[in-house]
């Protein structure tokens, strides 16, 4: 009797794990958590720079003129289209395509080099912690420097479609010198805004936070130092 009960036990609980409802996808509207946690990985700071900068440069993946429809500038596309499973990093069409050995198939397609280890662990980690739209953001906008302030955000959020053979725009910023003409021309301030004519940078995803914004401009105020 005890053992037909406790059978009885794992049966439901073995049938009640199977009809339990799929995980819902998170819900699009970015949460906002301030200061970064170091363990965690942020969807906004993190994963739609990397994705925007490798995948939807123009030809590619961009809102305009997607490649096979598939556009990868924003979070619902790039869960829909990416087919990615909150809390399973090995799943999904997205990952699948960039941990193939297949040439044909792996993206980003060749010429482009494939993303580096490093750059698909993010990816893996963030589907892990759920794949969230998660935003945060450290900043210190009474202490800024290059160095502290200025050149991080532009190699997360710019370098990508800016640098190499052929940058975006005929322009790059990598060096300090490519970052301090932008600033001093007035370029980098109106990209970030859209204004005096610029297309709003990063190209077609979301703009950078205003405080992310502000310490920019207080770096150009001071003169764009390489400090
Ligand atoms: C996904 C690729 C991509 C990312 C990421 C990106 N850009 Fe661009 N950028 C472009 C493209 C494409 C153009 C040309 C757009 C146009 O002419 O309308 C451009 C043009 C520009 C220009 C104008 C160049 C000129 O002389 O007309 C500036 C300045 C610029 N980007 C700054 C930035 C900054 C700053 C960031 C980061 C906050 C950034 N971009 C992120 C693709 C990108």
């Amino acid at each position: 009797m005890k053992y037909l009960i406790a059978f009885a036990f794992f049966a439901t609980i073995a049938t009640g794990c199977r009809h339990e409802p799929e995980v819902p996808l998170p819900p699009d509207t970015p949460s906002f958590s301030g200061v970064c946690d170091p363990d965690t990985v942020y969807f906004q700071h993190d994963i739609l720079p990397l994705i925007t900068s490798r995948c939807a440069s123009p030809d590619c993946h961009d809102a305009d003129n997607p490649e096979e429809g598939v556009r990868l500038t924003d979070y619902a596309n790039i869960m829909n289209h990416g087919e990615i499973v909150p809390g399973q990093p090995w799943e999904g069409e997205l990952i699948e395509q960039i941990l193939t050995s297949d040439p044909d198939d792996v993206m980003p397609p060749p010429p482009l080099s494939p993303l580096t280890a490093a750059e698909i662990d993010l990816i893996q980690t963030w589907i892990s912690q759920g794949a969230r739209n998660n935003s945060c953001a450290d900043c210190d906008t009474v202490n800024v420097t290059f160095s502290g302030s200025v050149s991080g955000l532009i190699a997360n959020y710019c370098e990508g479609c800016h640098s190499g053979a052929n940058p975006e725009g005929s322009r790059a910023l990598v060096t300090y010198e490519d970052i301090r003409n932008s600033a001093l021309d007035g370029s980098l301030l109106s990209s970030l805004l859209g204004t005096d004519g610029f297309t709003l940078m990063p190209y077609q995803s979301s703009p950078l936070l205003e405080c992310q914004i502000d310490m920019i401009e207080t770096w150009i105020n001071d003169g764009a130092p390489n400090n």
